[in-house]
């Protein structure tokens, strides 16, 4: 695929949005609200059980108009097919990039260099299934003849944040018997912790690492195999208890698990796009393979809406276009992204991986330095707590900040007079950004409170809301395994239409090398690291204050 030479924000398209931002400056959303009587119809859209709301952005049909224009110079249509096409469109790492062939589920032709990699997926499918029915069904038993009743997935990045964040957004639908735990940090505290109350004879580990290479990954691995070995006594309870999940079967052989229990997936599968694969072996665990499946299905919808319909009615176009709006011509700098339900809790982390990493990029594909804004700062945390944290800022910061509430209008967990009030609270919270609170309101309230002339000019400023701040609205009936495939595809296709408008490369991820090659260096020089040309200062010094501390001493 070539790419285009000339920067987006070079183009007719890009300048005539300047203007068009320029142009709304003294625009209010009350005021567009009050005006267009549908407004909320006009900017609602529904697609594989999801409903967006987002009237509550400051666009005008000229806005999305032009928005659309710009994804038509960027050549969106032409990518989106040389990313199913197998095209190598992760270009720096020479790759293709098919996360969507492992949720098809439908008549779809998916190649590779020519082949089709659709019985090879089926093929692992099939294995996750018979592996996860055993275990599940208790056939699995460990090396004492104990059924496995905890999990312990071991990887880091893409390589867990997907399968930890699923996991704990279908607990409803997992199985009691048998517990699912992530470790990821190299920190020894987190593998310690997790294995504090676990009984070797009936934990399972599942090492899931695309490269099997990676240092936090396998330092946990070791430590793990060292505490089962330690109760087992006997090299073979590792065939019984660890199971691996990566594309590097030399390096699963050279650790020690038998190529029989390692599940493979394939280089054109990135990290972060990778819990369609057999990396979701945790999910299939957790709560079966059907669940499984139905979260592939309904991945495999918003793939089928994403490449069929109209950019005018594409619910990943239409959100990547408004965070580009807000991102290129409103200055913002980050995207607050706020579920209404507690078992969303890891999203955001998830999609800090997800967006972060495939658009936190300073060139184009042709390495040309970019000069507009590329990848927003992704973060968030549930509501209500949300509210009790970060939302003073969002409403009356200096910041412009969008919002992507996400909210299950129906509770798995229907305890009298909950749900209703989450609702409440999340629709409230969009309104109040959009309305906000004017003076002429801030006054009559006070007012009505009984305070005097001298105070309410004092309290005025602090009490008026400027409003105006943009969010989008995802709403859907329960929160099932097909929802949040749809819901995950969702945000992956808006993350690639994005990187296609700012010509970058999405799939690659060279910024995290240098640290860790920093860190390997620093490792293999603990003892005598200096202030030398390599090395600063700073570096060293801090080197010899870890080489003092008195790590066995007392509290
Ligand atoms: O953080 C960099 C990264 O390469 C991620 O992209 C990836 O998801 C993670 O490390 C883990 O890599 P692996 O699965 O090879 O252990």
């Amino acid at each position: 695929m070539q790419n285009n030479k000339r920067l987006i924000d070079q183009t007719a398209e890009w300048k005539a949005l300047e203007r068009h931002w320029q142009s709304l400056s003294g625009t209010r959303m009350r005021d567009l609200f009050a005006r267009d009587p549908v407004r909320c119809e006009r900017y609602s859209l529904s697609a594989c059980g999801i409903d967006l709301d987002y009237s509550k952005n400051l666009v005008d049909q000229e806005a999305m108009k032009r928005l659309m224009a710009l994804a038509r110079a960027a050549d969106l249509s032409r990518w989106g097919d040389a990313l199913i096409g197998g095209e190598k469109v992760n270009s720096t790492e020479g790759r293709a990039v098919l996360h969507m062939a492992l949720r098809n589920l439908g008549y779809r032709e998916y190649r590779h260099e020519g082949r089709d990699v659709m019985p090879g997926i089926r093929s692992v499918l099939s294995r996750m299934r018979a592996f996860s029915d055993d275990v599940r069904a208790g056939r699995w038993l460990g090396y004492t003849g104990q059924r496995i009743r905890d999990v312990v997935s071991i990887g880091i990045g893409g390589s867990s944040l997907g399968p930890r964040m699923v996991c704990e957004a279908l607990r409803p639908y997992q199985d009691p018997g048998l517990r699912v735990h992530f470790v990821s940090n190299i920190d020894g505290a987190h593998l310690g912790r997790t294995l504090e109350d676990l009984d070797p004879a009936s934990t399972l580990f599942v090492i899931a690492s695309k490269t099997f290479t990676t240092q936090d990954t396998l330092t946990n691995a070791v430590s793990a195999r060292r505490w089962l070995l330690d109760a087992m006594g006997n090299e073979a309870a590792v065939a019984r208890h660890f199971v691996a999940v990566s594309t590097n079967a030399e390096e699963v052989q050279a650790f020690g698990i038998d190529a029989d229990n390692m599940f493979e997936f394939w280089e054109w599968v990135g990290g972060r796009y990778s819990l369609w694969s057999s990396i979701g072996l945790p999910i299939a665990l957790a709560v079966g393979m059907e669940r499984f499946e139905e979260l592939l299905l309904g991945a495999h919808d918003m793939d089928e809406h994403f490449v069929r319909e109209p950019p005018e009615t594409n619910m990943p176009i239409i959100l990547a276009l408004l965070g580009i709006w807000y991102l290129n011509f409103g200055g913002c700098d980050s995207c607050a992204v706020v579920p209404y339900d507690q078992y969303l809790e890891h999203f955001p982390a998830f999609l800090q991986q997800l967006d972060m990493e495939s658009n936190g990029k300073r060139v184009t594909r042709d390495g040309v330095p970019v000069t507009y804004q590329t990848g927003p700062v992704i973060w968030g945390q549930v509501g209500t707590d949300a509210q009790h944290s970060f939302f003073q800022l969002l409403h009356q910061g200096t910041r412009l900040i969008p919002v992507d509430f996400i909210l299950p209008l129906c509770s798995h967990h229907p305890l009298p007079g909950h749900h209703e009030k989450l609702v409440a609270n999340c629709f409230a919270q969009a309104q109040a950004l959009m309305r906000g609170r004017t003076e002429a309101e801030a006054r009559a309230e006070m007012e009505q409170l009984g305070l005097d002339e001298a105070r309410i000019r004092e309290l005025l400023p602090h009490r008026v809301f400027p409003g105006n701040r943009p969010s989008n609205m995802l709403v859907f009936d329960r929160l099932t395994p097909r929802v949040l495939g749809s819901l995950i595809a969702l945000y992956e296709h808006k993350v690639f239409v994005q990187g296609v408008i700012w010509g970058v490369d999405s799939f690659d991820q060279w910024g995290v090398e240098l640290g860790k090659q920093l860190a390997g260096h620093i490792l293999r020089n603990f003892e005598e690291i200096a202030c030398t040309p390599g090395v600063d200062c700073s570096t060293a010094s801090l080197v010899r204050r870890y080489h003092l501390a008195d790590c066995n001493g007392e509290d």
